[in-house]
């Protein structure tokens, strides 16, 4: 991938900064739209996600099209210097749409429809709905998909969700009579519908889940379920793209993603059809007792990880966060004095080159109206949140030279989207811990920490660019996972697996042979049994002498612990204790040119860094910097020419950061930066060297 110093859109080549704009709200006092110009110029805020819920102004009644009041603000904005990021409206439609159509209202899952109210409630396959959505996207695009203001469209809002309707079911039944050409036989073979006298005689048996009626009993057809929801959504998204594409070709389109959620949705659906990625980023600041907000920033740097992997050729932004609380959470805390700076420069570090908001102003009225925003009800340019954020909108204007900078990453975590569906979906092991994307994110957490950058794929995408590819939890494995993690290993690659590994197919039918089914030569190992332990067990990993990975400690481990025999892989590792007391816990195993490792249980931080640690010995794995004091983390973007390195505090204390050469100079202030410096309590450095 070389998308060095390309950006998303020439037309601004800095990194966006700005937030969601309603100006719809506002109609009826216009001194406010001229006030809020002035204060765009004042926040140095350039990039305005606009129109995302205009919906019932643009058409106030069916076939009636008012665009006067964006026409207008559109020439205001682009005059003040100002663009938008111009949203299609569904995700809001307007009251007179669902009186007169009640199919475009979602169904429920326990079959009753929705009535008119809150947002993201249509149905994704009624026709009434997609070509009410074509027509007006296709105005809109007519009108203003050249417009000069218009720097991206921003594709409805946090799209997501299920309907149950006669039409998605109907839709479904098709959907699936395609997948299996017409054989219901093998529909009831992959669906296993013989349990509990289950078998489909019709095809018009077939029903998506509901909770008065089959809810977790299919587990093939509930992935298959998952499968079609996100197919129509994909479909759905299409639709709404091709006049954009027709009528305002060259401007890139987005969506606004939410990391891992909603879980129905395979996110590179979505993201495929993108031309650059962008998520909405609310951690919880300051939830726990920690002095520390290291805890959130993994959580961000995770998912800003995530989205930019999704991303076609790496470009992504932070499209909303608050600018101090949200009203949504339990209780609306402020950000203290710096987190907001921390928590914006911690995307841009990630590699994203926008960092946008919810919202620019405040309403007077309705739910968001106690929610954060640039600027609140006192339209003051005294307070403390606009000040804080003009002052990062000017530390973001001295980072140009960040803009389309990339992240190099040597290392994937594999999150699966079909195991996690199954692994969610199957009874048994612990039901509190069936957590796959965190028991993913943490060895992240432990990567991020070092360093490192990591890329985040699913189980069938090219691995071949890695030097090391963690799986943790492979419950189900796609058709070309095999042959994937298998020719990545193969080619001199090193994996790691962990427990709970190759127990499914992708029809979530379980291997029959021994686990981990089709990958058992692989990782050399046969998993005989999974033993769940109660949260107050532990179980322990005791090192062999003279292990490859240099072990010496012994770890505590929880949860899951399996059985396993070495059959080609080498013991590195055994139980502490147990029935399985001496059994093999960690191994390795060579695979022609490279190395498959396997952890068998769930092992304590200590041991996560400490295998990663060995890692980075083993595989000489590049560091942003040596590793930091507890709170402080590194990382780096690159061009061609230079190298970006973020030193960021998440201590509430101020704390000392070491470099590793004096050949850095400060990115805001052109000043060489000595090897030791100290960081304010959640202070953000951004440092540079040639290469
Ligand atoms: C979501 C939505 C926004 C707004 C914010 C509030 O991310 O996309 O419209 O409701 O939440 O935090
Ligand atoms: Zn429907």
């Amino acid at each position: 991938m070389n998308h060095s110093r390309t950006v998303i859109n020439n037309t601004l080549p800095s990194i966006w900064h700005g937030a969601d704009y309603n100006p719809d709200q506002w109609l009826h006092m216009p001194e406010i739209i001229d006030q809020d110009l002035v204060l765009m110029e004042q926040a140095h805020c350039s990039v305005f996600p606009l129109g995302i819920f205009s919906w019932s102004s643009y058409e106030p009644e069916e076939g009636v099209f008012h665009f006067e009041w964006l026409e207008k603000i559109l020439d205001q904005l682009y005059a003040a210097g100002r663009y938008v990021q111009l949203a299609t409206p569904s995700g809001a439609r307007p009251r007179w749409l669902a009186q007169k159509y009640p199919e475009v209202l979602r169904v429920q899952e326990n079959r009753v429809r929705n009535l008119y109210g809150l947002r993201h409630n249509h149905c994704y396959t009624s026709p009434v709905m997609r070509e009410k959505v074509a027509r007006i996207n296709t105005a809109l695009a007519q009108r203003f998909g050249k417009h000069p203001a218009v720097l991206s469209w921003h594709i409805s809002n946090e799209i997501g969700g299920e309907c149950f309707c006669p039409l998605c079911v109907d839709a479904f039944r098709t959907w699936l009579h395609d997948k299996y050409n017409g054989d219901l036989g093998a529909l009831n073979k992959n669906y296993w519908s013989s349990f509990w006298a289950h078998t489909y005689t019709d095809w018009s048996q077939i029903e998506p889940f509901c909770s008065h009626g089959d809810d977790d009993v299919i587990h093939g057809l509930n992935i298959d379920w998952k499968r079609f929801v996100t197919h129509q959504t994909a479909d759905f998204f299409k639709e709404e793209c091709k006049p954009l594409r027709e009528y305002s070709a060259g401007i890139p389109i987005t969506t606004n993603l939410m990391g891992f959620h909603p879980e129905e949705l395979e996110k590179r659906a979505l993201a495929n059809q993108c031309d650059f990625t962008s998520w909405d980023s609310y951690p919880q600041w300051h939830d726990s007792l920690a002095t520390n907000e290291l805890q959130w920033g993994q959580q961000v740097a995770f998912l800003a990880d995530y989205t930019r992997s999704l991303s076609r050729n790496g470009h992504f932004i932070q499209m909303e966060a608050t600018p101090s609380l949200t009203n949504w959470q339990g209780i609306a805390k402020h950000k203290r004095p710096g987190v907001h700076h921390l928590a914006s420069l911690l995307s841009v570090a990630q590699g994203a080159d926008g960092v946008l908001y919810f919202q620019w102003r405040a309403g007077r009225g309705g739910s968001e109206k106690f929610h954060g925003s640039v600027v609140y009800h006192d339209s003051s340019e005294e307070n403390r949140i606009f000040q804080d954020v003009s002052d990062l909108g000017a530390r973001l204007q001295a980072l140009q030279a960040v803009v389309g900078s990339e992240v190099r990453a040597k290392v994937a975590i594999i999150i699966d989207t079909v195991a996690r569906w199954g692994i969610s979906g199957a009874q048994g092991f612990h039901k509190d811990h069936k957590n796959y994307v965190t028991i993913c994110q943490e060895w992240h957490d432990v990567l991020w920490q070092r360093g490192i950058s990591v890329d985040i794929r699913e189980s069938d995408e090219d691995l071949s660019r890695y030097d090391l590819v963690i799986a943790p939890m492979l419950y189900a494995l796609r058709p070309e996972t095999e042959h994937n993690l298998k020719s990545f290993v193969a080619q001199g690659g090193t994996l790691l697996g962990t427990a709970i590994t190759g127990y499914a197919d992708e029809n979530d039918l379980c291997y029959l042979g021994g686990f981990p089914g089709p990958l058992r030569d692989l990782y050399g190992i046969w998993i005989e049994e999974l033993d769940t332990l109660h949260d107050h067990d532990a179980n322990s990993l005791v090192p062999l002498t003279d292990n490859s990975m240099n072990l010496h400690r012994t770890y505590q481990l929880r949860t899951y612990c399996e059985r396993i025999h070495a059959e080609s892989a080498q013991v590195l590792a055994v139980y502490g204790s147990d029935y399985y007391q001496g059994e093999p816990v960690l191994t390795v195993n060579q695979y022609d040119q490279g190395h498959a490792y396997y952890l068998a249980s769930i092992i304590d931080e200590q041991g996560k860094c400490d295998i990663i640690d060995a890692f980075i010995q083993n595989l000489s794995l590049p560091q942003a910097l040596p590793q930091q004091q507890q709170g402080v983390v590194a990382t780096c973007r690159y061009t061609i020419d230079a190298q970006y390195c973020f030193l960021m505090n998440f201590n509430d204390t101020p704390a000392m950061a070491q470099l590793d050469t004096t050949a850095y100079t400060c990115i805001e202030s052109g000043d060489p930066i000595a090897c030791t410096l100290n960081l304010n309590a959640y202070e953000v450095r951004i440092c540079k060297k040639g290469l």
